[in-house]
C-alpha cells in the first residue's frame, strides 16, 4: 500500500480549496480498511474518509492520513413481489446509484436525484431532498468499526437517523462506512407534495407521475435553484435549518410575519435558514473572493480561488448576523477541517 505524501485536495472536494492532506490514498475493497487505520493509529494521526468531499470544507493542511473511499458495485441482493434489496459499495457516485433505479423503475430515491456526493456518506448525514431522507429507503449499512477492529452490519434503527445526523456523526470517525443497503420499491408510492415538485409535473402535464418523472422534475428544480459544484465550487446548503420551540416561534412571527417556518411536532418548528440569512441582507452578496448564492441563500459559493479560511470566516459573519437579528444561532451541515 504505497501512501502519498503531501497531496492536493483541490479535485478532491467540491469547495476546491487548494489545501493539502499529509498523507494520502485510496480504498478499494474492503481488505485495504484494516491494514491503514493500523497504520495511523501505530503513528498516532488522525484519519479521514472522503467521498466525493460535497460536504465537507478543508481550512488548512489535513495532518493525517486521508482515504478516499472507492469501494464499487451495485448487487441485488434479493427480489420480492413488491420489493427489491440492492447492496452498494460506499464509493459509487450517488446519482449513479439514483439513475440505475430510475431506469429500472425501482421507487424509493427519485426525490434524492442529483445530490452530489457518494452512496457511503449519504447514511452519514442522512442526506434529504423534496420531502425524502436517504433512511426512507436504507435497510442497513455496513461498515469497518475501528473501535472493535471488526466489520459490522447496523440495521436502520441502530443507524439514529435523524435531520441530516446519524449515529455516524455522533460516533465521529468510529466507523467506517463500506457497503449501504437498501430497499426499492416496485409499486412506488410517489412523493410528489413538495410544492416545486408538484408545479413541475403540473407545468409538464404530468397527471400519472412515475419515478422518472420525478427524477426529471427534481433535476430541473436542482439545475434551476443550486449552483454545479462542477462549475462553482459550494457544498450545497452549508447551514442546517434550525429548530426552536413553539414559545421562541410565537414571538419571532410577532417580530417578523414574513418568517418562514414548518411545525415538526406539538412543541417545535423549523425556520428555514435560507430565509433568515436573505434577510439580514446576504443573498447575492459576494465579498472577496467568496459569495452567498444569488438563487438559495443557504449555499456558500467560492467564486474564485477562496481559501477554506476566507470560507470558513465568511460563514461566521453570516452565523453572528443571524444571531444578533433572530436571537438563532446556525449550525454548519458543512464539516469543517
Ligand atoms: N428561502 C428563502 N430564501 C432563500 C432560500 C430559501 O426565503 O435564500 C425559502 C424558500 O422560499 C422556501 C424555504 O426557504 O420557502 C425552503 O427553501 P428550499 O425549498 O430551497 O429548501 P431549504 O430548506 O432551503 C433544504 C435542504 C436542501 C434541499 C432542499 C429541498 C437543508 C439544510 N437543506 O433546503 O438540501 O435540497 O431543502 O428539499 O435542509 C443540502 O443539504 O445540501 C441541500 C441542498
Amino acid at each position: 500500500m504505497p501512501i502519498a505524501e503531501n497531496i492536493s485536495l483541490q479535485a478532491l472536494h467540491t469547495f476546491g480549496c487548494n489545501e493539502k492532506a499529509q498523507y494520502f490514498n485510496t480504498i478499494q475493497s474492503i481488505e485495504d480498511i484494516a491494514t491503514h487505520i493500523q497504520w495511523a493509529k501505530e503513528k498516532k494521526l488522525p484519519y479521514l474518509i472522503l467521498g466525493a468531499g460535497s460536504n465537507l470544507l478543508f481550512t488548512k493542511t489535513f495532518e493525517g492520513l486521508v482515504l478516499k473511499m472507492e469501494i464499487m458495485g451495485i448487487k441485488k441482493v434479493q427480489e420480492t413481489a413488491s420489493e427489491v434489496f440492492l447492496s452498494v459499495g460506499a464509493g459509487e457516485n450517488w446519482h449513479h446509484f439514483v439513475s440505475y433505479c430510475v431506469h429500472k423503475g425501482w421507487g424509493g430515491v427519485e426525490n434524492l436525484s442529483l445530490i452530489p456526493g457518494t452512496v457511503g456518506a449519504a447514511p452519514i448525514q442522512n442526506i434529504g431532498a423534496y420531502g425524502v431522507e436517504a433512511k426512507d429507503c436504507i435497510e442497513s449499512v455496513t461498515a469497518y468499526d475501528t473501535t472493535m477492529s471488526s466489520f459490522v452490519t447496523l440495521t436502520n434503527s441502530h443507524c439514529l437517523f435523524g435531520y441530516r445526523s446519524s449515529l455516524f456523526k455522533h460516533e465521529k470517525n468510529r466507523y467506517i462506512i463500506t457497503s449501504v443497503q437498501f430497499i426499492l420499491q416496485k409499486q412506488p408510492i410517489f412523493r410528489t407534495e413538495y410544492g416545486a415538485i408538484k408545479e413541475v409535473l403540473h407545468q409538464k402535464n404530468n397527471k400519472q407521475p412515475s419515478v422518472e418523472a420525478i427524477s426529471n422534475a427534481v433535476i430541473q428544480i436542482r439545475t434551476e435553484k443550486l449552483p454545479d459544484p462542477k462549475k462553482i465550487g459550494n457544498a450545497g446548503s452549508f447551514f442546517k435549518n434550525p429548530t426552536i420551540s413553539k414559545s421562541e416561534f410565537e414571538n419571532l412571527i410577532a417580530l417578523f410575519p414574513k418568517i418562514i417556518a414548518f411545525p415538526i411536532s406539538d412543541e417545535l418548528y423549523k425556520i428555514a435558514a435560507g430565509w433568515l440569512i436573505e434577510t439580514c441582507g446576504w443573498k447575492g452578496l459576494q465579498k472577496g473572493n467568496v459569495g452567498c448564492y444569488e438563487k438559495q441563500s443557504l449555499v456558500i459559493v467560492n467564486y474564485n480561488h477562496a481559501t477554506g479560511k476566507e470560507i470558513y470566516d465568511f460563514s461566521e459573519e453570516i452565523i453572528q448576523s443571524v444571531q444578533s437579528k433572530f436571537n438563532i444561532l446556525l449550525e454548519r451541515e458543512v464539516v469543517v477541517y
